[in-house]
């Protein structure tokens, strides 16, 4: 292959929407402002022959993408394959191990490997660039890594998944359920065929890991991240949260507590005047909370062939510019572990949503296990429900400890009345995150 006199040799892996924008994008734009010419070299994906809008004959061609990462032609692997094992992690191993640079925008990659990766870039001195693995195009990743570095960051709020975003925000405008809005989204190409992992939250898990680690000088631990998607969600919990006052989004969480760190993904009821309550549709959005420099705010779009490619090409400008910055923001032998806080102590104000038998007494049985646990009730709202075996009754709390809450939806649950099991999620207001 022929290549410009100086350019820096890109091979990418995974030609789908970001891959395929990214082409696009490099063939319109070029690289602006690096001091080395970028320069696409080779490409490879799983089906070269798949109809695309976008000219691949240009390129080498390489069947397994761990031989492109192998290839010392190769600068930069573009690495946009996805999944947290399998060919993207050998290819990225090849890539650093012979001192490559890798641009990726696997955020389940860095969140499970990210601490062994990161070793072997340092070894190697291979960079790992990630600005696409959180976000999309919104630019987060560098802003707290790099521009945030002088500041201490005490808690990062998000909505990082469009597609849950998309699907709670559909069902609130459209009245439909989760299932409807689903198939809906499955059929228009806006959500996966398995949506598991964005649904189930990991999407969203492993994108905060990655904030968390970056802006708690941590190495990255998804395993301490407590998961829960979005569902159990469900039409009667958006309409009557709504007539409370609160929308439901699916919160990605990081805070700093008493030395220990809590990492969550999990559907929040937020007040409406929440910083990330308003939130819609597909967009993503992060609040983070850093001193000396207090709150700040970004939104964006968090997927997509425009938005994630030009992420992607600022980590190539970058490595152009000659960047070079540990992976994490500091070198990986002075980031701490986490240290999971004790969710036990949990204090907070809670959601709690009842389906019930219609009759005499039973918000009586209610009110009363919560106030023998010592749970204070805000506001409660049973929506009339004509003709129906049952009616749901949702409540909110007042401030109280989880597990005074746990001990008595244990025994609400385990009244006669109760048709489904109770279902709990925490309760936001404006300042209440932090
Ligand atoms: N699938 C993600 C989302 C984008 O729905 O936000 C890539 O992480």
């Amino acid at each position: 292959m022929s290549t410009r006199e100086g350019a820096l040799r890109i091979g990418v892996a995974g030609l789908g929407t970001v891959g395929g924008g990214l082409l696009k994008l490099l063939a319109a734009r070029g690289a602006r402002g690096g001091e080395r010419p970028l320069e696409v070299v080779a490409v490879s994906a799983r089906n070269r022959s798949r109809k695309r809008d976008v000219d691949i004959s240009r390129y080498a061609w390489a069947d397994d993408p761990v031989q492109l990462a192998a290839d010392p032609n190769i600068d930069i692997f573009v690495e946009l394959i996805g999944g947290s094992d399998g060919p993207a992690k050998r290819a990225v191993e090849v890539a650093l191990q012979r001192g490559a640079h890798v641009v990726t925008a696997n955020k389940a990659l860095l969140a499970e490997h990210g601490a062994d990766l990161a070793r072997l870039s340092e070894k190697t001195g291979g960079q790992i660039a990630f600005e696409a693995a959180v976000g999309g195009g919104m630019p987060i990743v560098k802003a707290i890594k790099e521009s945030l570095a002088g500041c201490d960051v005490g808690a990062i709020a998000g909505v990082l998944n469009g597609t849950c975003n998309y699907l709670l925000t559909e069902m609130e405008a459209s009245g439909r359920s989760f299932a409807d809005v689903l198939a809906d989204a499955q059929r228009l190409g806006y959500a996966e065929a398995d949506p598991t992992m964005d649904v189930g939250g990991f999407d969203a898990g492993h994108k905060i890991a990655l904030l968390a680690a970056i802006g708690f000088g941590a190495a990255p631990d998804f395993q301490a991240v407590e998961v829960e998607g979005v569902e159990n969600v469900t039409l009667t919990d958006i309409r009557l949260a709504g007539k409370l006052g609160y929308r439901i989004k699916l919160v990605a969480k990081a805070e700093r507590r008493d030395g220990r760190v809590d990492v969550s993904v999990a559907p929040r009821l937020l007040a409406f005047d929440h910083p990330l309550a308003r939130i819609d549709g597909p967009l993503n959005a992060a609040v983070v909370d850093a001193d000396p420099v207090g709150r700040l705010t970004f939104v964006g779009r968090g997927a997509g062939e425009g938005p994630t490619a030009s992420a992607v090409a600022a980590d190539l400008i970058d490595l152009a510019l000659g960047v070079r910055r540990p992976v994490f923001g500091r070198p990986i032998d002075t980031l701490s572990s986490f240290e999971p806080i004790d969710r036990a102590h949990e204090h907070g104000r809670y959601y709690l949503r009842l389906l019930v038998k219609d009759r005499p007494g039973v918000i009586a049985a209610v009110s009363d296990r919560l106030g023998r646990a010592g749970v204070s009730i805000e506001s409660i709202l049973q929506q009339p429900t004509p003709g129906a075996d049952a009616v749901p009754i949702v409540l909110t709390t007042q401030s109280c400890a989880r597990t005074a809450l746990d001990s008595a939806v244990a025994e609400i649950g385990a009244l006669d009345a109760m048709t489904e099991p109770p279902r709990v999620m925490r309760v936001e207001d404006k300042g209440s995150w932090v």
